[in-house]
């Protein structure tokens, strides 16, 4: 049975901790998390999911000094992304396995860091990025590979958050730049990747320009708190049992989840809520992203338009439809049952594990991570000069 140890014992920690034990028959054997104070959370919410054996710690020292690299198969790094950095560096250090949660990190110096040892790491170094191992988008790569419809033309791509979920963003360590890199690099370089995985036989990005902004909540209504505030039919009103980190009455806090009961009219918040991005391809095609924090549909699309066809669906639905126009056909397909993500979780984490057992170089690379927040800092770098940016 492969054993794991976990950084970051928050909401994805805590995810992949049940993904590994009870859909993969995997031990995980410890878990370190900084925040002293949420260890309850910890203990309480793996006695939910009947996990037992996991030790909790609170410093990576001590953690790393009774599970070495040799005695357990990997280890995943759960953490906000910007702490992943130092997390990374020091895992590498000590030669794990390692899973590496999306975005790598927060600024272009730290993507690079990351991508500098990368480059000559010999373990395997997995990049969360759970759309690639979405049935959905899988099955779109794999019409692609048949080749019959020509070069791609145009990629359209769109997000849609519901209001209860793009407020999220406005509260806790999402709501800032300094935590995040943007909001675009946060949420959404799952899709930037996504766009260069589907043309990859095709073009390489080289640039792009974008659109963005905060939109909605911008001026304060002079309320600070949500349990305070009169307007009870406010849409964007707190319900903390959405948060992943509640449990029993009360949601984990960490010194950055500022926000958390905040009232976001005019709050700290500095990210975007809304975005477009066009990305140029070095085959001059382009494709074109967008998201949007607060709609009443949610969740991804996309339409790939090709020199004789066009491949369309619609993610949470689980449809696609391929059209090809040379041979007048028209292929439906439908998938059903996709969790999360399209149905990536589970083997996002299945196939770390088969990577570490066979060695081999994973579906999702840290070089795509950081050409996915490259991209998404470009964009954010385009919106404030208004011009082209070049992905350098
Ligand atoms: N691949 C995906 O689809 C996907 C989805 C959601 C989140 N994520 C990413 O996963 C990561 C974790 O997100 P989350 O939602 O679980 O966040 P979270 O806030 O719920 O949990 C993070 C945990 O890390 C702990 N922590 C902070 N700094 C630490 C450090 N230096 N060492 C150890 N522990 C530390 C915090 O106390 C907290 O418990 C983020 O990078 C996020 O962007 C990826």
């Amino acid at each position: 049975m492969q054993k794991f140890i976990i950084v970051g014992g928050g909401a994805r920690g805590i995810f992949f901790s049940e993904i590994l034990e009870n859909e993969l028959n995997c031990k995980v054997v410890a878990i370190m998390d900084s925040f002293v104070e949420g260890n309850p959370f910890i203990e309480a919410r793996l006695k939910d999911a009947k996990i037992e054996g996991v030790e909790i710690f609170n410093d990576i020292e001590l953690m790393l000094e009774k599970y070495p690299s040799d005695k357990v198969d990997g280890a995943f790094i759960m953490t906000p992304e910007w702490t992943h950095l130092s997390v990374f560096k020091r895992l590498t250090q000590s030669n794990y396995n390692i899973f590496l949660e999306k975005p790598i990190a927060t600024t272009k110096e730290a993507i690079l860091e990351i991508g500098e040892i990368a480059k000559n790491y010999s373990k395997v170094i997995q990049v969360g990025f759970v759309m690639r191992y979405s049935p959905f988008y899988r099955k779109i790569k794999s019409w692609i590979a048949e080749n019959d419809l020509g070069r791609i033309t145009q990629i359209q791509m769109n997000e849609r958050l519901t209001v209860v979920h793009g407020t999220k963003f406005k509260r806790s360590w999402h709501r800032m730049k300094e935590y995040t890199g943007g909001f675009m690099n946060e949420k959404c370089s799952h899709d930037l990747d996504m766009m260069c995985w589907i043309k990859s036989n095709d073009a390489k990005p080289i640039g792009v320009m974008s659109m963005g902004s905060r939109t909605f909540a911008r001026e304060s209504v002079g309320q600070v708190s949500c349990s305070t505030c009169p307007d009870k039919k406010c849409i964007y009103r707190e319900d903390i049992t959405q948060y992943a980190k509640y449990h029993d009455g009360k949601v984990l806090l960490d010194k950055t989840a500022g926000g958390v009961n905040e009232c976001i009219y005019g709050n700290t918040s500095d990210i975007n809520d809304s975005q477009t991005v066009m990305v140029l391809f070095d085959d001059n095609t382009h494709g074109i992203f967008n998201v949007i924090s607060m709609s009443g549909k949610d969740g991804r699309d996309i339409m790939i338009h090709f020199e004789y066809g066009l491949i369309f669906g619609d993610l949470e639905e689980g449809n696609l439809t391929k059209m090809d126009y040379r041979r007048n056909q028209t292929e439906k397909y439908y998938i059903s049952g996709m969790n999360f993500h399209g149905g990536g979780d589970t083997q996002v984490v299945k196939e770390f594990t088969e990577c570490i057992i066979n060695q081999t170089k994973p579906v999702a690379s840290v070089e795509d991570g950081l050409r996915a927040s490259l991209l998404s800092f470009c964009a954010d770098e385009s919106i404030e000069t208004k011009v082209f940016v070049e992905l350098t």
